[in-house]
């Protein structure tokens, strides 16, 4: 999940420097699209299945009941908020619309939450 936090703050990263060409109106080369996507993609992948096998580890690794601690609470928000960015990053990318501000507006929510869960998450280490 560290990886997978890593590459969304880099992600970020581009997805800013994206937004700072755009105000400037810029013309935005394929460069910095695909810089975005590069770090972009496998971390919305990661950040899904990293959610997946959370449960499952306390579940079937250490004999605990899934979803009783905030950083399970924490993580499906995460997670939530991972998918919903994924989902809306791809409708911009295919040109279906162009829901800017609310992509950008998860991708920032995506880091500040996924980073409260991981610090959560070092008491559940064992
Ligand atoms: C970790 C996940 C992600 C984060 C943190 C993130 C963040 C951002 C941010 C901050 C912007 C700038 C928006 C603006 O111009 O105001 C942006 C733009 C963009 N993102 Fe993402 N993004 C993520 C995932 C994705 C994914 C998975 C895709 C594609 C499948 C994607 C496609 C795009 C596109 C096409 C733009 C440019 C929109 C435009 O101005 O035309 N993003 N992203």
């Amino acid at each position: 999940m560290l990886v997978a936090i890593a590459l969304a703050a880099l992600a970020l990263r581009a997805g800013l420097a994206l937004r700072r060409a755009r105000h400037a109106g810029a013309r935005r080369g394929r460069a910095l699209f695909e810089r975005h996507y590069r770090f972009a993609k496998p971390a919305v992948v990661l950040g899904v299945t990293g959610f997946a096998l959370g449960p499952l580890s306390m579940w079937a690794l250490r004999g605990r009941a899934p979803f009783e601690t905030v950083h399970a609470i924490v993580g499906v928000v995460a997670a939530g908020l991972f998918a919903a960015t994924g989902l809306l990053g791809r409708r911009l990318e295919r040109g279906t619309d162009r829901p800017i501000e609310a992509h950008a507006r998860l991708g920032v929510a995506l880091i500040l939450a996924s980073a409260a869960a991981a610090v959560m998450g070092f008491v559940l280490l064992p």
